[in-house]
């Protein structure tokens, strides 16, 4: 990968890959300060995201920066050119929440953590989710692996360039959603282009990791369907089958 230039011109050098996804690449950036990692895309980036990113990052402040992996600066191919991705601060020494709720995981992730780092992080995974919703933004796309976990049971959002972000007025939407984290009234829809989602959405997402965390990674929505043919979880949400709650 050829170098790439912050939004302020400056050459930036790309390290060793730290992880990838469906949408972009993560790589240390070894001649910036400690801390910092980039996103770079891989595909071309739409004129829509490119705004919503440096909406983002110029929306950056304090409270953001400590609970999220928040844009900080854009990248570009060229100096002033399109979008390329973007720099955020590192997540080190952070294991997804799912290390943390799934046993076997936790044996070798948080071997000695007990319950009050488990109520712990949960709190604090509700703080950040309120730190968000202060800013008028939305997650979206709660999901396993939006959560990481500090040793000392911080917790820091990540994947935020997917967030509902509002701007001078404009929303730009978050188009994506996992079904088994997708609250009963939005499981009809089938996509997430130009469904705008509320707080209260993202709530319901994390009742679920909060419930996950205490109860050993169970999910609320499983169980053992007793009618005919098969239920998976998000017909379950959907058909609002919280079994445990029964009389
Ligand atoms: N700030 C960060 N510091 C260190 N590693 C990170 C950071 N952000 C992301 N990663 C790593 O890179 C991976 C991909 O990041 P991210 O989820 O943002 O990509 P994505 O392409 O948008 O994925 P998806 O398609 O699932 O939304 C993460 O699962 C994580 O392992
Ligand atoms: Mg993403």
């Amino acid at each position: 990968m050829s170098d790439l230039f912050d939004s302020q011109g400056g050459q930036i050098s790309l390290g060793k890959k730290v992880g990838s996804g469906g949408e972009g690449a993560v790589y240390e950036v070894p001649s910036l300060e400690h801390g910092i990692v980039a996103k770079v895309y891989h595909e071309h980036v739409s004129h829509e995201k490119q705004a919503k990113l440096r909406a983002m990052a110029g929306g950056c402040d304090e409270s953001l920066r400590s609970i999220a992996a928040w844009p900080l600066r854009t990248l570009h191919a060229d100096r002033g050119g399109p979008i390329r991705g973007f720099l955020m601060p590192k997540m080190a020494g952070h294991e997804p929440i799912h290390h943390l709720y799934g046993p076997s995981h936790r044996k070798q992730s948080f071997p000695e953590k007990d319950w009050t780092f488990l109520i712990n992080a949960a709190r604090n995974t509700a703080a950040a989710f309120t730190v968000i919703h202060s800013h008028g933004h939305v997650i979206g796309d709660v999901n396993p692996n939006l959560v990481f976990v500090a040793p000392n049971s911080f917790v820091k959002l990540i994947d935020c360039d997917s967030f509902q972000i509002v701007a001078g007025g404009k929303n730009f939407l978050c188009e994506v959603g996992v079904p088994h984290f997708t609250p009963p009234e939005l499981q009809k829809y089938t996509s997430f282009k130009g469904i705008r989602r509320t707080p209260n959405h993202d709530n319901f997402g994390l009742a679920l990791l909060i419930f996950h965390l205490l109860l050993m990674g169970r999910h609320p929505f499983s169980g053992v369907f007793r009618g005919k043919g098969d239920m998976p979880i998000e017909k379950a949400i959907a058909e609002l089958r919280y079994e445990i709650g029964r009389a």
